[in-house]
């Protein structure tokens, strides 16, 4: 098991109120697996997959749960610690290029400062020319033509297509044991999506990478991943391997998201689900998903429902399978 998440609570504070997002939420990662985590927005896909690196905002608090990566507790360890994993093992790709992209410095001056910070950390600090070599050679791997041009560019200067692609070259610098992607064709055209999509799959499978891919396109989590989380207003609702979760969803949520994606069911009307997430500052107090279930009863009104396993390999948080 290299990622193990267990009752994981993350709060946003201000003045006024607390959010109480993430509301004991698991998740589990084996070495070379590819996750996927599904679930409409606003439901803390980002703060989950921000949380395993540690890099919530400054309001964000973690009062209770566990992150348990390769053996440590990342909750408990110390900033070098942690700066190591950031440097080396876990490299994370945003929604946004731009906003993780500083728009001062040229891609040059940017890759060599992730290239030249990895390699110190291994003992060597590199010339300038190992610098260039790596940096050609990283962006010879995310497909961008004319290296040298790019490395020359501010990000402004490069298509959205190529800021994706420059910002996923620099994930995979610090991504040894895993690469977390968060959306990371949202912003993108729907033809150059497809490429980018297709370009993160070639390289964390040649590369034998754990993955953890945030998507709303459900059709590539059910091509790109092994297993799939569904993750609704703070709460994983259902776990399953990914064929099982899409042939055979058991949570009412699980159900309504697949229907209304209609390239994936062929009853989907693509109308969305009725309702909207809750207020996180007074969340529902049983299964949050209940307001809007077509199928709830008393109980899920008051009571937050446990881990049902349904079998082997698929587990539901939901009274009907109880
Ligand atoms: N820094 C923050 N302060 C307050 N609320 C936040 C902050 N970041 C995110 N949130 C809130 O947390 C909830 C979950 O957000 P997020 O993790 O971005 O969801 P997703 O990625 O699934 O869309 C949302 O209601 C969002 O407004
Ligand atoms: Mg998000």
């Amino acid at each position: 098991m290299l990622l193990e998440i267990n009752d994981l609570h993350v709060y946003y504070k201000s003045y006024w109120y607390i959010l109480k997002v993430l509301n004991g939420v698991w998740l589990r990662v084996d070495k070379g697996e590819r996750v996927g985590i599904i679930g409409e927005s606003g439901s803390g896909k980002t703060t989950l997959l921000k949380s395993i690196l540690k890099i919530l905002p400054q309001n964000g608090i973690i009062p209770r749960g566990e992150i348990r990566y390769d053996g440590k507790n990342i909750l408990k360890l110390g900033d070098n610690e942690l700066t190591k994993i950031r440097r080396k093992e876990i490299g994370i790709i945003f929604q946004d290029p731009m906003a993780a992209l500083n728009p001062v410095f040229t891609i040059k001056e940017q890759l060599y400062d992730i290239i030249k910070h990895k390699m110190m950390i291994e003992g060597h600090n590199p010339s300038s020319k190992e610098l260039h070599e790596q940096a050609v050679k990283i962006l010879n791997d995310v497909r961008l033509p004319d290296p040298e041009r790019v490395l020359k560019s501010y990000p402004f200067q490069l298509s959205g297509g190529m800021r994706q692609r420059v910002m996923i070259a620099m994930a995979l610098i610090s991504a040894e044991k895993l690469l977390l992607a968060d959306e990371p064709t949202t912003n993108l055209d729907v033809t150059i999506q497809d490429q980018i999509l297709k370009l993160i799959h070639k390289l964390v499978t040649e590369k034998n990478l754990s993955t953890i891919l945030v998507s709303h396109a459900l059709g590539m989590v059910y091509q790109m991943t092994d297993r799939v989380f569904v993750l609704y207003a703070g709460d994983i609702m259902e776990e399953a391997g990914t064929n099982e979760l899409f042939n055979h969803p058991k949570h009412p949520y699980t159900q309504l998201l697949i229907s209304s994606t209609p390239r994936l069911s062929s009853v989907g009307v693509g109308e969305g689900i009725k309702g909207k997430i809750p207020d996180y500052r007074n969340p529902p107090p049983g299964c949050r998903f209940a307001p809007r279930c077509p199928y709830v009863m008393d109980k899920c009104i008051n009571m937050k429902p446990g881990k049902i396993q349904v079998n082997r390999d698929h587990v539901v948080s939901c009274y009907l399978y109880d």
